[in-house]
């Protein structure tokens, strides 16, 4: 997720440019660019935070223009470094390109590209786009229609913005799949990736829809189809604050984040199939040869990392056969564990900054073992210690507590498992292609799971003073108990502890007393029936039971005080799905308690001490 931001009107566009992009710096701060039509085009950028490029700009005494566009940059493709940074210039300097997204098929057109004679600068995929228009402008009429012929060549989600140093009254946005809207002001006109960039401009906007392309002059905006059809358009009035509309309307970036879940995960499936529906995962750099060796497989991890882990366990031992096992990451290589060439370890990190699975990953390495960081944040600590790496692409994620970057830390795993099955062998190509549509249907029933918000809010008033929680679950169920109790312990600070349902007997139920609410996970699997014997149990010595279930159980009804339905999925990827509820009574708690989820006490966003 990146930010992006355009302008074009009477005034100075470098002041407006920075202050947009600071507004936006919540949506990636790898890195951050600037390019201005002056006659030509002044690109400056540099990687690192907006202040690196600020002194840039400083020292060489800013840049003066009237259109000019700005990004900030959450790295998918290429690490964060100046060459990196948005924006691409074409081979002529005079075309410049920002983009929020992925361009799935840059590779192909990359390769043809430098075989027609350009000559590329950076490691990104946004930067053929510049190169498309360059080839294209001598084709068309105007650099919009330039930019249209471009994108018809795209696969991929993007919204992009194009300036040109031969069109200098103005520059061309075009969106699918990523956000972009438009400011409308008073003889100026913007772009933004997102209303806060310029709020202090305007408050009159336009969302760009699919797949339309908008140009942007100082005296007004056209919209068209990708054929250049006009399309007509009806701007909105925004009155949101500032603070609001950085959360995009949502009362916290946490709530935010949960919402963001299914796009999160489409953006986590993107572009990992090849057109014959293989599964294609080059970044994680692991020879075939040597996944066939691989006869063990461990997984390191911390918090909500541990229990996507836990999940990916089950996943990977069924599809591939091969032995999983799991540490938390502070205890893994003070047990000498027995790693050699043939272990593969997977090291889960959303920020990839976290000592105790950075140390984990080391000892493995130490051990020979293949390292393999499935990692949320592009060129993070632990990407550049592993051996082959599997981003997440779950954007930003400002709430200290995980929720989206779980999601896709879990769709990631799942695809890895299914790569690793493809290459072993272990399962036919059919098989895998059945699987890997399970994985896309998820943002959908993420989706259908987010309409329970107001039933678990009402839910909330009756447990938000509960002194204990147990969580409970079978097989996936019970990662997803684990995760559920996490996250209402670490934001509501409610005493909440996840177990396997079967356990339970052997201990944990002497906490069970009239009105202890126990959350089940009880969704459609094969140990469904023993969940429904440990309702029973705990239903008889007075626990108020909140069951998850799958659409259409009505069985469960006659037993729980509560049932929240979700969506039919397999039981290997129930937890993505039955989280989702877990993670709205924690939020919705914890706002009834007063409490501030987005930076909960005692807690940080990574923790980078042992
Ligand atoms: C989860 O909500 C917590 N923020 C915490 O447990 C977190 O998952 C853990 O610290 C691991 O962080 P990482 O994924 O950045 O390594």
């Amino acid at each position: 997720m990146c930010g992006i931001v355009g302008y074009v009107g009477p005034d100075e566009a470098l002041p407006i440019l920075i202050e947009g992009l600071r507004r936006l710096e919540y949506r990636g701060y790898d890195s951050a660019g600037v390019a201005v039509v002056d006659g030509g085009l002044s690109v400056v950028k540099r990687a690192g935070k907006l202040a690196e490029l600020e002194g840039a700009l400083a020292e060489q005494g800013g840049v003066a223009g009237r259109v000019g566009m700005g990004h900030t940059r959450w790295a998918t493709h290429g690490g964060p470094t100046d060459r990196n940074a948005h924006p691409h210039l074409d081979c002529t300097g005079r075309v410049a390109i920002i983009h929020n997204g992925i361009i799935e098929n840059f590779q192909a057109l990359k390769t043809r590209l430098i075989k027609d004679g350009h000559a590329f600068g950076s490691d990104t995929d946004t930067e053929v786009v510049a190169h498309l228009v360059e080839e294209e402008l001598p084709l068309h009429d105007s650099l919009a229609g330039a930019v249209r012929a471009t994108v018809r060549q795209l696969t991929g989600a993007y919204a992009l913005v194009v300036a040109s140093a031969d069109d200098p009254g103005g520059i061309v946005g075009v969106k699918l799949s990523s956000p972009l809207i438009v400011g409308l002001g008073d003889g100026e006109n913007m772009l933004a990736s997102d209303i806060p960039a310029v709020l202090q401009r305007t408050r009159t906007f336009v969302p760009v829809a699919e797949s339309q392309v908008v140009e942007v002059r100082a005296d007004g905006v056209t919209i068209t189809d990708l054929d250049g059809n006009a399309a007509a358009f009806q701007p909105l009035e925004v009155e949101w604050d500032l603070a609001a509309a950085e959360k995009s309307g949502y009362d916290d970036f946490m709530l935010k984040e949960i919402y963001e879940q299914p796009s999160a995960i489409a953006d986590a499936l993107r572009g990992r199939l090849d057109p014959d529906g293989r599964l294609v995962l080059d970044e994680v750099r692991m020879p075939e040869g040597k996944i066939e060796d691989v006869d063990k497989v461990y997984v390191v991890a911390c918090g909500t990392a541990f229990h996507a882990g836990l999940v990916a366990k089950y996943a990977i031992e069924h599809w591939t056969r091969l032995p999983v096992e799991i540490d938390i990451s502070s205890e893994f290589r003070y047990r000498d564990p027995v790693l050699d060439s043939n272990t593969l370890t997977l090291g889960i990190s959303q920020s990839g900054e976290t000592i105790d699975t950075l140390e984990a990953v080391r000892h493995a390495r130490h051990q020979q073992s293949h390292v393999i960081a499935i990692s949320n944040t592009v060129g993070s600590s632990i990407t550049r210690e592993a051996d082959g790496v599997l981003y997440t692409h779950a954007g930003p994620e400002i709430c200290v507590a995980a929720t989206k970057t779980f999601a896709t830390q879990m769709v990631s795993l799942h695809l890895l498992a299914l790569y690793l099955a493809q290459v072993k062998g272990t399962m036919f190509p059919h098989e895998i292609a059945s699987y890997v549509d399970l994985l896309r249907a998820l943002p959908e029933q993420v989706e259908r799971a987010l309409e329970l918000d107001e039933q678990i809010t009402e839910l909330a008033v009756r447990y938000r003073d509960a002194r204990d929680f147990l969580f409970i679950g079978r097989h996936t169920g019970y990662p997803a108990a684990l995760e559920g109790a996490l996250k209402l312990k670490e934001i509501s600070y409610i005493h909440a502890e996840g177990y396997p349902a079967g356990e339970l007997k052997h201990g944990p139920i002497a906490l069970v007393e009239d009105g202890v609410p126990v959350v089940a996970v009880a969704t459609e699997c094969h140990v469904y029936p023993k969940m429904l014997s440990n309702i029973q149990e705990v239903k008889a010595r007075g626990a108020e039971v909140i069951a998850v279930a799958t659409e259409g159980d009505r069985e469960i009804e006659g037993l729980a005080d509560h049932v929240l339905f979700v969506p039919r999925t397999h039981e290997l990827m129930s937890p993505v799905v039955v989280t989702v509820p877990l993670q709205l009574l924690a939020y919705r708690i914890a706002k009834l308690r007063g409490c501030n989820v987005d930076q909960p006490r005692n807690l940080a966003k990574s923790v980078t001490v042992e």
